[in-house]
């Protein structure tokens, strides 16, 4: 019913945002409406060649409702987590134009949603983070929202508030009850710490894992240890952690890395009942990069555990080749995949290594216990792409 003879009018825009990987890790909500958590928290914003999402965003007003499409499938728009952001990105808009008629009209229009990821959400990374990031940051370009939105990426998916800005981003717990003090900060921006890399270990895995929702739900509500660890542990190591990124510590970043994640995985073992994202594999890996480091006679190597058994590695450059080398000697790739078990930066390995090294690391090799490693670096924030990227077409549907 387009009586005006005019073709398409509306506006559209399409942006990516990175995945992050905490050092300081968020575990535990004091608020479970507005997403506001028991402690700070600390990560790196990587890479989007190697993992990102992307979204498209459209308004017209020949759009019946409100649409949004997810990895190719319509999937309902009625989420409470989407309207949460949704709804706040529209009261920021309306708040801003309320003196300018033409684009206040825009407001009423429907919007139409269209996000996809470049890596398969069954490797079991955090995608909400970057799919919530992507959904309002492309919101903010499309309705002209200026200044921090990392509060109403928050309202999203937690972690996804500091997907908002690249280089080593801070979420403060804040202390306002509505949440406007809870938001990202860059620590240090992309440029800061260029010989930093990451090494993602997509663990081999069959379980599904309880969700960090209702894992971090169950710690608060049972766990002891997560109300020390926020009052005790986290403001410390939050400063301690700082200042070795601001120096480049890396053996203090390593060290902290490291005691972090075992501490939010002791929490969840002190959650009644239990809960335990580790598998064997997980723990062999932990076994081997602390032989590593001893053999080294320093920290070379850091890893870190999300809710699930992926081990992500912070590591400097000059040391890839080594870590590469061990990793692919004991969690070979079975042979269909060899060409595919390193993706991502290219790392020039070895396909054995020292005796010596053997004989200190407390393990047999195990094939195909890692499926494959994305080798990756920190990277930027959201970005602005053309139109010609959009993931929707004219008539505001899937391309
Ligand atoms: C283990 O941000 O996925 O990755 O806020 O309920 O959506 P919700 O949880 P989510 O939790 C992530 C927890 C973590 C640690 C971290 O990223 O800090």
């Amino acid at each position: 019913a387009n009586n005006d003879n005019t073709t398409w009018s509306g506006r559209s825009v399409t942006c990516t945002a990175p995945i992050n990987i905490a050092v300081i890790k968020y575990w535990g909500k004091r608020d479970e409406q507005l997403i506001l958590p028991t402690n700070s928290s600390l990560s790196a914003s990587l890479d989007q060649d190697h993992l990102k999402s992307t979204t498209t965003a459209s308004i017209s007003k020949e759009f019946k409702r409100d649409r949004l499409w997810l990895n190719g499938k319509e999937e309902s728009i009625e989420n409470p987590r989407i309207q949460n952001c949704l709804i706040e990105i529209r009261r920021r808009a309306r708040k801003r134009k309320h003196n300018d008629d033409s684009k206040s009209e825009m407001l009423n229009w429907s919007v139409h949603i269209c996000s996809e990821n470049n890596f398969p959400t069954a490797a079991g990374l955090a995608s909400s983070a970057a799919g919530y990031a992507c959904l309002v940051y492309t919101l903010s370009k499309l309705y002209d929202i200026n200044g921090d939105v990392s509060d109403i990426a928050r309202r999203g998916s937690g972690s996804a508030c500091r997907s908002i800005y690249g280089g080593f981003v801070q979420w403060t717990v804040g202390e306002k009850k509505n949440g406007s003090d809870s938001i990202a900060k860059v620590v240090a921006d992309v440029d800061h710490w260029p010989e930093m890399r990451v090494l993602v270990l997509v663990v081999s895995d069959q379980k599904k894992h309880t969700s960090s929702t209702n894992g971090m739900r169950n710690s608060v509500n049972t766990s002891d240890f997560l109300r020390y660890r926020a009052e005790h542990v986290v403001p410390s190591r939050m400063e301690e952690m700082i200042k070795a990124i601001e120096e480049k510590d890396y053996q203090k970043f390593a060290e902290l890395t490291i005691k972090d994640s075992n501490q939010m995985h002791a929490v969840c073992l002190d959650t009644y009942p239990p809960i335990s994202y580790m598998n064997d594999t997980s723990r062999k890996i932990i076994n081997m990069i602390h032989a590593f480091n001893k053999y080294q006679g320093e920290l070379k190597v850091a890893y870190t555990y999300d809710a699930g058994p992926n081990a992500v590695l912070y590591l400097l450059d000059e040391h890839v080749p080594d870590v590469v080398s061990l990793i692919n000697y004991y969690f070979p790739p079975c042979d269909n995949i060899r060409e595919t078990f390193i993706r991502g930066l290219k790392v020039d390995f070895k396909t054995d290594i020292s005796q010596e090294l053997k004989d200190v690391v407390p393990l047999e090799p195990s094939p195909g216990a890692i499926k494959y490693v994305i080798s990756t670096k920190v990277g930027q924030g959201p970005q602005i792409l053309p139109n010609e990227a959009s993931l929707l077409n004219e008539n505001g549907l899937p391309n």
